[in-house]
């Protein structure tokens, strides 16, 4: 979709569709055929309820009147959400061009969230299917408003762009996304953007590292695993390295503790932390945002075989950790473990991890909020502060010695998987809280937000959550 800010008004546009929105106890501000909208509202066909849609033609265009609800209410959240709402309609209706005429006295925040709910609307991933439900869609979306919107118009398509591409990554399947294609894709990332440089390293450079817990996982499968290391460095950039850390399984069979088949093939998402650290990087440097970043994504499969770690193996992480590996379907904190240390090592101040690390959160939060834990109040906030700001919703759960305590080892310093369903979640936090030390740092479960959210924006498959959120914390660093 081709994206334009204008100050035209919309029916200067070229568009075949303008999107009319209206809040509680407003009336249509610019009018088109001798009222024809506002006598719309008058009789009740079109509604100010949030969310609800009338449509009319005139002057060879259609017009949607789209219900914005209480002003006051009206949060970057809704504007996503409703701009979703009209697209699929205007969608249905064959548009090929969409403009979206933007109320009165909205900042720029909302004006972005109207092209992101729109971007992500329009995401399709059809490239398997011979003959797809829907043909074409939307080429034009183009959003007029009285003053200069260009700025915000593309910066959240940037963002939203990006997000598409996590998605394009997440909902391709493990036999073509392997830890190798995921490299590719980071190799292909650095050629489109200025300022970030990479890193790949196979599986002897990983098990040199000392990396003995992400070698573990690796083991078991054919195909090579990848540790992905990406920098950028931002024009003017002065503050704290931020170390974005994702878990890229690619796919995630339990390994020899394998999981039961019921949908298993969910767990080619299993790699999303991954996909989401690698665009997000990718969406800050097209932003040229001002400050320093360091990625580490681990990439392996976890699959079962004759090479495989099997349950009661003890290995050694890059800071010396001994693990036994109780339960091979703890995979991604193994992978992670040595993430962690290695972004460490190499002068992480501020860390962000993002993984599908348990489906106990899931249990907890269903498919809307991340799981959130830190070991650091401030930056805790700061994560808080950038889920608001970008609707990508998370809830903090506790760190504690208790929990701590339930993955002490008999046999090693500390075991991957506790024998009991306790805290599970909590649990695999603190596991990977043994190896940040003191580095303020946020671990994000996102097990339950990765796929099939529900959200009417991008609801169903891979959703690219993280990849707003990300970028918002980093936009904020750099101020
Ligand atoms: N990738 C899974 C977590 C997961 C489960 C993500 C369901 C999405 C949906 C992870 O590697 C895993 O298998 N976790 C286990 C840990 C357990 C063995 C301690 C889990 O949550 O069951
Ligand atoms: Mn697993
Ligand atoms: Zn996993």
């Amino acid at each position: 979709m081709q994206i334009e800010a204008t100050t035209q008004a919309p029916a200067q546009t070229g568009a075949d569709t303008i999107a009319v929105g209206v809040f509680d106890g407003e009336d249509i501000a610019h009018d088109v055929a001798d009222g024809l909208l506002q006598r719309l509202l008058d009789q009740g066909e079109a509604r100010r309820a949030f969310r609800h849609l009338a449509v009319a033609h005139a002057d060879g265009r259609r017009y949607i009147v789209v219900g914005l609800g209480d002003r006051a209410r009206f949060d970057t959240e809704r504007a996503r959400v409703v701009a979703a709402t009209a697209h699929g309609r205007a969608r249905e209706l064959a548009t090929s061009t969409l403009c979206w005429e933007v109320p009165h006295h909205l900042d720029d925040a909302h004006v972005g969230a109207l092209v992101e709910g729109t971007v992500l609307a329009a995401y399709r991933f059809d490239r398997y299917r011979n003959h797809p439900d829907d043909d074409g869609g939307i080429e034009r979306l183009v959003v007029s408003a009285h003053h200069p919107i260009d700025g915000p118009v593309a910066y959240a398509e940037v963002v939203a762009a990006a997000q598409n591409r996590a998605r394009d990554l997440q909902n391709t399947p493990s036999n073509e996304l392997t830890p190798e294609r995921l490299a590719h894709r980071a190799h292909e990332l650095v050629a489109e953007v200025s300022g970030v440089t990479l890193e790949v390293r196979g599986e002897e450079d990983i098990a040199a590292l000392g990396m003995g817990a992400f070698a573990a996982v690796a083991r078991g499968s054919h195909e090579e695993a990848r540790l992905i290391e990406l920098r950028y460095e931002g024009p003017d950039a002065t503050g704290p390295l931020l170390a974005l850390v994702g878990k890229a399984v690619t796919f995630d069979s339990g390994g020899i503790s394998i999981k039961p088949a019921m949908r298993m093939s969910e767990m080619k998402f299993d790699m999303s932390g991954g996909a989401v650290v690698l665009e997000a990087i990718g969406a800050i440097a097209r932003l040229q945002l001002p400050i320093r970043v360091l990625g580490v994504i681990g990439a392996t499969e976890n699959m079962p075989s004759g090479h495989a770690a099997r349950p009661g193996d003890i290995v050694r992480a890059a800071n010396g950790t001994t693990i036994e590996i109780v339960n091979t379907d703890a995979e991604g904190r193994l992978v992670l473990a040595d993430c962690l240390v290695h972004a460490i090592n190499h002068g992480a101040e501020r860390i962000v991890d993002l993984a599908t690390l348990t489906g106990a959160v899931v249990t907890t939060f269903g498919s809307s909020h991340a799981g959130l834990w830190a070991n650091d109040d401030e930056w805790a906030r700061a994560l808080e502060a950038a889920s608001a700001a970008s609707g990508d919703l998370l809830w903090r759960l506790p760190l504690h010695s208790d929990y701590a305590d339930a993955i002490k080892g008999r046999y090693a310093d500390i075991v991957n998987s506790t024998e009991n369903r306790k805290a599970a979640s909590i649990t695999a936090a603190e596991f990977l809280h043994r190896f940040v030390g003191d580095v303020p740092w946020a671990h994000l479960d996102i097990a339950g937000t990765a796929n099939d959210t529900g959200r009417s924006y991008a609801g169903s498959g891979g959703s690219g959550y993280g990849v707003r959120l990300l970028v918002e914390l980093a936009r904020r660093l750099g101020q």
